[in-house]
């Protein structure tokens, strides 16, 4: 199958999430199905999505007329055979339910044409698990979004158990063309990859709330003036970069402290992740154009 055959995209369940994503295909181009459990449910997804238009009219993202073309692209229904039999491609995005994402999977699978292809948009639940009752295994990937997904670029994408090369590169192409940025996951845990991350930061800070360091407000307006701030430039291992880490002395760095090997290996080698080091002093200027420009944006009044 080829990104041309995807003609008709599905999505099941139209909470938080699955509005969300169905605004993004149908506003490239993406004829879209949302199917839900009652017509009470699907009325609300409706207007969530009229208003998410609405804004990014506003907002200058699209014309009026786009958003009313992406709005014609949209239909829901509480039949779940009518999205399976038309849907090339189906994006779910039910409650996170083990044994209800089971029994849609495999009800899906039972009502699909062969060649459609079933996405889990789960947080924290496995492709295995989920899929577990689904014969098409080469055909299950995951594709977990950052809400709101019509709006965050990224999500995370990877392969069922059983899922081919084929499978994952039609849904990196297929996102692409919807003007998404897949990140490929090549394994499978639960939270998958980003979501951990994201989790790790979110676990700390509360159990440091917990613990009564600091309130609420001063946590969070720490994370989005400190590390937060920087975020939209750079992750981890281009900060490690950007901040010179590479070039301490070894003890310094400190690999004894690394338990694992190929990260020790990584910090032995005194060696920028992405950076060339002969063009450092540009990097870091670079960078900072780019904070200086946001500095005056976000915190710095007209009249400073
Ligand atoms: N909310 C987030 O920020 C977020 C982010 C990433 C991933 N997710 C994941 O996306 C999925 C959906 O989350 P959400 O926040 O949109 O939930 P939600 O509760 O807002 O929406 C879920 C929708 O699914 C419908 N539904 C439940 N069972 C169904 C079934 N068997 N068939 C059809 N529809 C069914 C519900 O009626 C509801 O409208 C979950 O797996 C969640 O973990 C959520």
């Amino acid at each position: 199958m080829q990104l041309s055959d995807i003609k008709t995209v599905g999505v099941v369940g139209g909470g938080t999430m699955g509005f969300g994503i169905a605004i993004n295909f149908a506003l490239w181009g993406y004829p879209t199905i949302i199917s839900d459990l009652s017509d009470d449910v699907l009325a609300g997804t409706e207007s969530n999505i009229a208003h998410a238009l609405k804004l990014f009219v506003e907002g200058g993202l699209i014309t009026q007329d786009r958003a009313g073309e992406t709005l014609a692209r949209i239909t829901t229904t509480t039949d779940l055979a009518q999205l399976a039999g038309q849907s090339d491609f189906i994006t779910e995005a039910i409650v996170e339910r083990l044994p209800d994402k089971q029994a849609l999977f495999k009800r899906l699978d039972e009502l699909c044409p062969p060649h459609t292809i079933l996405a889990s948009n789960t947080s924290r639940l496995v492709l295995s698990d989920i899929g577990a009752h689904a014969k098409r295994q080469e055909k299950l990937v995951l594709t977990h979004y950052f809400a709101p997904p019509h709006i965050v670029p990224g999500l995370e994408v990877a392969k069922g158990p059983g899922a081919t090369d084929e499978s994952l590169e039609l849904t990196c192409e297929l996102l692409r063309s919807a003007r998404k940025i897949p990140i490929r996951v090549r394994g499978e845990k639960p939270g998958y990859l980003l979501n951990r991350i994201q989790h790790a930061l979110a676990r700390e800070a509360s159990q440091l709330w917990a613990e009564g360091m600091a309130s609420a407000e001063d946590i969070e307006l720490g994370i989005v003036s400190t590390f937060g701030f920087r975020m939209p430039h750079e992750g981890p291992f281009l900060h490690y970069d950007l901040a010179g880490i590479w070039k301490w002395p070894e003890d310094v760095r400190n690999p004894r402290a690394i338990q694992n090997e190929k990260l020790r290996e990584q910090m032995l080698k005194a060696q920028p992740w992405f950076l060339d080091p002969a063009n450092f002093d540009e990097a870091v200027e670079k960078r900072d154009r780019e904070y200086i420009r946001r500095l005056k944006e976000l915190y710095w009044k007209d009249d400073d």
